[in-house]
């Protein structure tokens, strides 16, 4: 391990380079951040703040790092996830003087270190993939509230939580929703956790999709994303739901629905988006069939109750990078997948960048708005604050025109007809 005290702590230096070619690869394919960056780096609208990062150390992460300290940041950065790192990229940015602690396979107790020493600069932003940081701010390290301006969160666990603080009068300062966007929500959860979850399945299991009954647990935005891509690979997708209209959802959208207790003996393909735990239990284990793969997509590694799996089976053998074959007593196989965690970021690369364009984009405007607020003397409350929708129109519209389209204006008569509740046939 390489560690350089107050700069960084990575798996291996020598894999800068390897990590810095994806990193461009990445920028090549994310315009709105090349564009924003190019504009920030004259304006340096972050000149003088402190940002601790906690999220998934990708290629499209260190774009937002690297543009971050373009505007003028000063940044400190750990993974949110001790098996998403991608170690090529955390050595790329470390050479080129990102401060990081950052590696992957990483155990509970190292990945809470982590957290910790990209406090010790005394950020006065953070920026949340799940919420662990602002806790461990909130839980260890309550002296560092009062220098700072608010806190940036990245996805729906993480806002649930921040809500739920928010609700109980627990959260100490302001946090934006970045995952709320419609320009993250929309496409990032659907499109890049649809694709890259079956990425995942593919790479750990190099199975044949079409004919498999492939069962998805949440048809949410995730959910949904990934069932549709399956789908369209020839699979029999089923979907289980608590909630009534994406139930419906599923059905008009040609899913089949039904419950985990049926859907456990028939799935080929297992994989969990809910967000909520003990999705798959140890009576689920016990009906599955011989061979059942089964993976998680959602932000912790709950949602797969592995100790129920780990009491039934007789023996566990890695059969293939990020595939575990458990047996249980009576023969059967049960394959778990990157140990229940997001299978998309720990099997495979995590989303495509052309979709974490959008998102980082609302991750970088969003720290940009918390700053100006700071600067203009605002004061806002200690609440979770949605992202404007002129923020999601803005990004949407770069999008748009860096892809080459146009689309229509509304005239002046048709603004004046949209207001009107007069007029009739
Ligand atoms: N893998 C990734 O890269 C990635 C990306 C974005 C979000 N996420 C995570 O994925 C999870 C889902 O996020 P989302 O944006 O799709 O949320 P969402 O709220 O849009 O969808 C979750 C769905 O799960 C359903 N659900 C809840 N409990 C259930 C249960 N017991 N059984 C079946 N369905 C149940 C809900 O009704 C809802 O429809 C979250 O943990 C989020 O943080 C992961």
């Amino acid at each position: 391990m390489d560690h350089k005290v107050g700069h960084y702590k990575v798996k291996d230096i020598t894999l800068a380079d390897q990590g810095r070619m994806k990193i461009e690869w990445a920028e090549s394919r994310m315009p709105v951040m090349m564009q924003i960056r190019k504009e920030v780096e004259v304006t340096k609208p972050l000149a003088g703040y402190r940002i601790a990062g906690c999220l998934h150390v990708t290629k499209e992460t260190a774009v937002l790092i690297e543009t971050l300290s373009a505007a003028g940041a000063q940044v400190s950065w750990s993974g949110c996830n001790p098996l998403s790192t991608q170690d090529d990229i955390a050595a790329a940015l470390a050479a080129k003087g990102t401060e990081i602690y950052a590696w992957h396979g990483m155990n509970v107790e190292e990945f809470y270190w982590c957290i910790e020493r990209t406090l010790d600069m005394k950020p006065n932003l953070t920026l949340d993939d799940g919420a662990d940081l602002i806790f461990t701010v909130h839980n260890k390290f309550p002296e560092l509230i009062p220098t700072i301006i608010g806190g940036t969160e990245e996805t729906t666990t993480g806002v649930h939580r921040l809500r739920a603080m928010a609700d109980a009068g627990a959260l100490k300062y302001p946090v934006i929703a970045v995952n709320d966007a419609e320009t993250k929500w929309d496409f990032d959860n659907v499109f890049g956790t649809g694709q890259s979850s079956i990425d995942g399945i593919l790479r750990a299991t190099s199975i044949l999709l079409a004919g498999k009954n492939f069962v998805v647990a949440g048809y949410g935005h995730c959910g949904s994303g990934v069932a549709k891509r399956a789908q369209g690979m020839g699979a029999n997708v089923i979907a289980t739901e608590v909630k009534p209209t994406a139930a419906l959802k599923a059905t008009l959208e040609g899913m089949r629905v039904m419950t985990m207790d049926q859907a456990a003996k028939v799935g080929d393909v297992f994989i969990t988006a809910t967000g909520i735990k003990d999705i798959i239990v140890k009576r689920h284990f016990e009906t599955m069939k011989d061979g059942a793969i089964i993976c998680n997509t959602g932000h912790y590694d709950c949602e797969i109750n592995i100790d129920d799996l780990e009491a039934i089976a007789v023996s566990k053998r890695t059969v293939r990078p990020n595939n575990e074959e458990y047996t249980l007593a009576d023969g059967r196989k049960i394959y778990l997948l990157a140990q229940g965690r997001l299978v998309n970021l720990a099997a495979a690369e995590g989303h495509p960048s052309e979709v974490m364009d959008m998102s980082f984009a609302n991750q970088f405007m969003s720290q940009v708005r918390l700053a100006t607020e700071h600067k203009n003397g605002n004061k806002l409350e200690n609440k979770v604050y949605d992202i404007s929708e002129e923020q999601d129109q803005h990004i949407a519209g770069i999008k748009l025109s860096t892809l080459g389209y146009e689309i229509d204006k509304l005239t002046p008569e048709q603004v004046e007809y949209m207001d009107d509740y007069a007029a009739g046939t």
